[in-house]
């Protein structure tokens, strides 16, 4: 069994985006040491990411991510245990629609819209819905309509 987890925060105003980049190059770095898979997605300063693993690991790598100090407003949206990992294939994926971004974390690197929305519908529901929303602020996805909606 693993455990998924994922999160939102926000990059604080006072440090440079380019911190993205590093935190990635870390992150690339140091999750298969810990047996951790995950996707990362960032925009105009907002983080969303999910983490999966072995429980453990998951919970002493949120714990250190919500003790650093280069964000703020750390809330958690969605655990749970899973058989399956969703992202097996990557360390970390990243996407961002912020072009300066992209280009600086190396374009070989960074999901298109149309892998990050793939990756995104195959998600677990309850945390496809963390992405979903921010996703959609980026104009990547569109947002169901909402139950009880009228079209009238
Ligand atoms: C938004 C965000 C995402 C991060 N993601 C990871 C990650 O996936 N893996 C990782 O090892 N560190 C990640 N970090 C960095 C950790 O917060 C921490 O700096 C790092 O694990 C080193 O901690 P340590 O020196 O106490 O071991 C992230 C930081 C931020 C702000």
């Amino acid at each position: 069994m693993w455990r998924q987890l994922a999160y939102q925060s926000v990059l604080k105003s006072e440090i440079d985006e380019t911190v993205v980049a590093e935190i990635l190059q870390y992150a690339n770095r140091r999750n298969p040491t810990l047996d951790i898979t995950g996707m990362l997605v960032y925009h105009q300063r907002r983080f969303v990411q999910l983490l999966e693993g072995p429980a453990t690991n998951v919970r002493a790598l949120y714990t250190r991510i919500e003790q650093d100090a280069r964000h703020h407003s750390v809330r958690l949206c969605a655990e749970r245990m899973s058989d399956e990992r969703s992202v097996p294939k990557f360390a970390m994926a990243f996407f961002t629609p912020d072009t300066a971004l992209r280009e600086l974390v190396g374009l070989g690197f960074v999901l298109t819209a149309a892998q990050v929305k793939a990756v995104v519908e195959r998600l677990p529901p309850v945390i496809a819905a963390c992405f979903v929303p921010f996703l959609a602020e980026m104009g990547c996805l569109k947002l169901p309509p909402r139950h009880g909606s009228s079209a009238s």
